[in-house]
């Protein structure tokens, strides 16, 4: 059944993005599906997925930018409405970059990058498709357990962190357009990343298979509660963040 709504998902290529427009298809909400270059993995993946039964059965719209640059986000939104979509009902920030770094090697490039990407580049896409909620609706914000927790080499988490606060801030700031802005703070994810990042931390994930508890959370597990806040049936929940990690965080 066609919902009759549009759902708007940066960095939808691939990983979580792509498992959060798959969900949502199969409710029957149109896309737009957000991608950062013309050509490579995340591309040639949406372009096939154009191709299936499910992209077929609602309408999805590949929109190409890269959002750590402003222009780009304008151009971007502009031309939505060349493509016939000049309403949005749901924006889901899922896109994220950032250099693996200690702080002390992180280069004022590598914060312009990490900002740029992660906070400055959410805020804009946030300033560019409000306008296009002119029913209200939702806005989700992704988060990682590095808002909270300390990770070797992690940069995004302070960037998490803010996040999730921004998700507070729009809360209020949006009330009266009546738009409602929560985040999901993931843990680790089945996703692309993932063999790197056990590399990356190889005695925390040795703790982790040490221990009874699942731990690898499936992007799909957080694409059901991304859809849980945008429907009706989460109304009561405002300007907050779900944590989603199997409860790994409450071990010491
Ligand atoms: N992986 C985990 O364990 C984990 C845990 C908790 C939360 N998360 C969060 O979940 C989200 C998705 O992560 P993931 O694991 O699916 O994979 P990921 O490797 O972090 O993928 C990020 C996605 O964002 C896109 N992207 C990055 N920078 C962009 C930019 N400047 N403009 C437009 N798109 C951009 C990427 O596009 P390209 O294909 O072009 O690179 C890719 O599609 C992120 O917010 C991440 O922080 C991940």
């Amino acid at each position: 059944m066609k919902k009759g709504e549009t759902v708007f998902i940066t960095g939808a290529g691939r990983g979580l993005g792509f498992a959060i427009a798959e969900k949502f298809a199969k409710e029957g909400y149109d896309l737009v599906l957000n991608y950062r270059k013309p050509q490579g993995k995340s591309c040639a993946n949406l372009l096939r997925f154009m191709k299936s039964d499910l992209a077929n059965s609602v309408k999805v719209t590949l929109a190409q930018a890269d959002i750590s640059e402003p222009r780009e986000i304008e151009k971007m939104v502009t031309n939505l409405n060349k493509d016939g979509v000049d309403e949005i009902n749901h924006l889901v920030l899922n896109a994220a970059s950032a250099p693996f770094k200690h702080f002390g090697d992180m280069t004022r490039n590598d914060w312009k990058l990490l900002l740029n990407s992660n906070l400055i580049g959410n805020v804009t896409c946030v300033n560019n498709i409000v306008p296009l909620m002119k029913k209200g609706g939702t806005i989700c914000v992704i988060s990682s357990c590095g808002s909270r927790r300390v990770l070797n080499k992690y940069p995004l988490g302070v960037m998490k962190a803010a996040l999730e606060q921004l998700t507070s801030y729009l809360e209020i700031e949006l009330y009266s357009k009546n738009i409602r802005v929560n985040s999901v703070c993931a843990g680790f994810l089945n996703t692309d990343v993932f063999p790197f990042l056990t590399e990356l931390w190889p005695d925390l994930f040795q703790r982790y298979k040490d221990q009874p508890r699942r731990w690898l959370v499936e992007p799909e597990e957080i694409a059901n509660i991304v859809s849980f806040l945008a429907s009706e049936q989460s109304s009561a929940i405002r300007g907050t963040t779900i944590v989603a990690d199997l409860g790994n965080m409450l071990e010491p």
